[in-house]
């Protein structure tokens, strides 16, 4: 299968060898150089001539002249010289036909750039921190970074999703600390994460209380003291050395944690293949701290052991505290270094919002100078920051937006209307679910990914707009059309007016699209290619009836157009996270 642009590229290639030598310049060389004008009345893709005129030696109207009179092909209707341009204008009916017959042949795999067969890719996602809460601001990292799984096995690599959690740490200590004081086991089983962020709100709410309270009335300065912090550091350091009571407690916590992220992952379809921490990697540190320090990579900074980074104007990069306790960037070379030796990945992407983007700087630049060969495979990939109605976040104090409360109440909206359309209940669920769920993913993956999000729930639910609803609506469309018919149609040589090409057209952009979501790590790409899409496909449906097409040729045609349309829609919205429902 050819993009419109590789199609376009050969051409140009083959003519450049006929007209000026062979070998002067390929068609991968001329790809990048190739435009779409904006303005489609002078061509529907166009090549800039000046860009061969240092390779050709000559001057670009010189080369756009010769090249256009020896252009031949069915598909373009005219290829001409402006100005120092070679303008291509598409013969709408041939090449429809073309792209048509290309997304059938393909199937499902219509699109894919099958760039990672035999490679693999590790996305390090969502990652939340077991006993904390896991709220809005891990939207981004779930979505984004389930999305971009789906792009790199659309593409062909081979997939491995880890989640991260955040299972080792200082607040194991206070939430024991808190439990021992104030939980109790029916209640955190019944009440699940909830209970167990409520614990953990409250315990650093009193630590900050007895704190200010040690300072009250002394000098400003004075050190502050909190009897429960002291007493969560002793609960941490008993778990570190394998207190069997508390190493109880903590994979309790972690249980009741997990099982309900789960909820959350099976609405959005996601299933990760290793739930690998922190805690994991516990006894891989040493072993890379040996070799940091074999190496005279480390220097002692206040009782710390650091690696200096002035040399790439970034602060030290910790590694071990005065106490020699490890820290979250030695945690991530360990898991580096294993997920290299357990996968042997050709990509490491790690998904996390942009206020971790210098801890991943630092980290990766560690891992260069530890002679790693493999450093320059480590991509980190960031996002700015979410607020809700235009209430930002503060996870200290326990006020969040929870992302399984968002997801509810999404569903919950979403039900209200469904039920005035369907009474049968279940029916009703499921479609809240696809819908309301769908409704927030596409959402959030409208913009890109570096943008802060104000969130506004009722403009991500409408109907109206460039939503997620409205996209799932679009699919159900085209399979009531299909349904109709009860056919799938089929390309014939019926001329095409203006919409149908003007699908095609978009139809035909989309292997364009998945390569630069892919390049960019950026899943907007598609979010927008399907707000393309359902605009071409609605201004089709509106102006083309297939229902009363009399011209049993055209009708064909337009049948198969929609079943293009279907197929890629689906496509597009499986690669962001969603759901594509027969009805709604
Ligand atoms: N648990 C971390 C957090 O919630 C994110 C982990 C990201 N992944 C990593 N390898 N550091 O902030």
């Amino acid at each position: 299968m050819l993009t419109l642009k590789n199609k376009t590229a050969e051409l140009i290639a083959g003519a450049v060898d006929k007209c000026f030598g062979e070998g002067l310049l390929a068609a991968s060389d001329i790809v990048s150089m190739l435009e779409y004008p904006p303005d489609r009345s002078m061509g529907d893709i166009a090549l800039p001539c000046f860009r061969l005129s240092k390779s050709l030696r000559r001057s670009p109207v010189q080369i756009a002249d010769t090249l256009a009179g020896s252009i031949e092909c069915e598909e373009f209707s005219s290829v001409s010289a402006v100005n120092g341009y070679l303008n291509f204008k598409i013969d709408g009916t041939a090449f429809a036909a073309r792209v048509i017959s290309d997304i059938s042949a393909l199937g499902d795999s219509y699109g894919s750039p099958k760039c990672g067969e035999g490679r693999v890719v590790v996305l390090d996602y969502s990652s939340p921190n077991v006993a904390k809460p896991f709220h809005i601001g891990h939207l981004g990292t779930t979505v984004i970074g389930h999305s971009l799984k789906l792009l790199h096995e659309f593409a062909g690599y081979k997939c491995v999703g880890i989640n991260y959690l955040g299972d080792w740490g200082t607040q194991f200590g206070k939430l024991i600390t808190a439990y021992k004081r104030w939980g109790d086991k029916a209640t955190v089983e019944q009440g699940g994460v909830d209970e167990l962020v409520k614990l953990y709100v409250r315990v650093n709410n009193e630590i900050k209380a007895e704190e200010d309270a040690s300072v009250a009335g002394k000098p400003e300065g004075s050190p502050k003291h909190s009897e429960l912090a002291d007493a969560s550091r002793a609960e941490f350091a008993k778990m570190e050395s394998g207190d069997e009571e508390n190493l109880a407690l903590w994979r309790w916590f972690v249980d009741v944690s997990l099982e309900e992220y789960q909820k959350t992952y099976k609405l959005l379809g996601i299933e990760f293949d290793s739930y690998k921490g922190e805690s994991f990697y516990t006894d891989k540190m040493p072993a890379q701290v040996k070799k940091l320090r074999d190496m005279g990579l480390l220097e002692i900074d206040d009782g710390a052991s650091v690696v200096n980074l002035d040399k790439w104007n970034m602060p030290v990069c910790l590694i071990l505290k005065s106490d020699g306790t490890t820290l979250y960037p030695t945690r991530d070379i360990a898991a580096a270094v294993y997920r290299k030796e357990t996968y042997d990945f050709d990509k490491a992407i790690y998904v996390t919002s942009a206020a971790q983007s210098l801890h991943f700087a630092q980290w990766f630049k560690v891992v260069e100078l530890m002679g790693y060969d493999w450093h320059d495979k480590l991509l980190h990939v960031p996002y700015g920051t979410v607020s809700i109605n235009g209430a930002k976040l503060a996870t200290r104090t326990g006020n969040v937006i929870l992302l399984k409360d968002l997801f509810a109440e999404a569903i919950a909206k979403v039900r209200e209307i469904a039920r005035e359309k369907n009474p049968d209940e279940a029916e009703c669920q499921r479609i809240a679910e696809c819908v309301g769920v769908g409704a927030i993913v596409f959402y959030y993956l409208s913009n890109n990914r570096m943008r802060d999000i104000n969130f506004m729930m009722d403009d991500a639910l409408s109907f109206d707009g460039n939503t997620g609803p409205y996209a799932q609506y679009t699919y159900a469309r085209t399979c009531s059309v299909l349904e109709k018919a009860g056919e799938r149609g089929k390309m014939s040589g019926a001329p095409l007016g203006e919409d149908e090409v003007e699908l095609a057209k978009t139809l035909a952009a989309f292997p364009e699209r998945v390569i630069s979501a892919l390049s960019e790590s950026e899943p907007s790409v598609i979010t927008r290619f399907i707000l393309d899409l359902c605009a071409a496909f609605n201004r089709f449906y509106h102006n083309c009836s297939i229902a009363n097409c009399e011209d049993p040729e055209l009708r064909q045609s337009r049948l198969a157009l929609t079943s293009a349309a279907n197929q890629v829609l689906r496509t597009a919205l499986h690669l962001i996270c969603m759901q594509s429902p027969e009805k709604i």
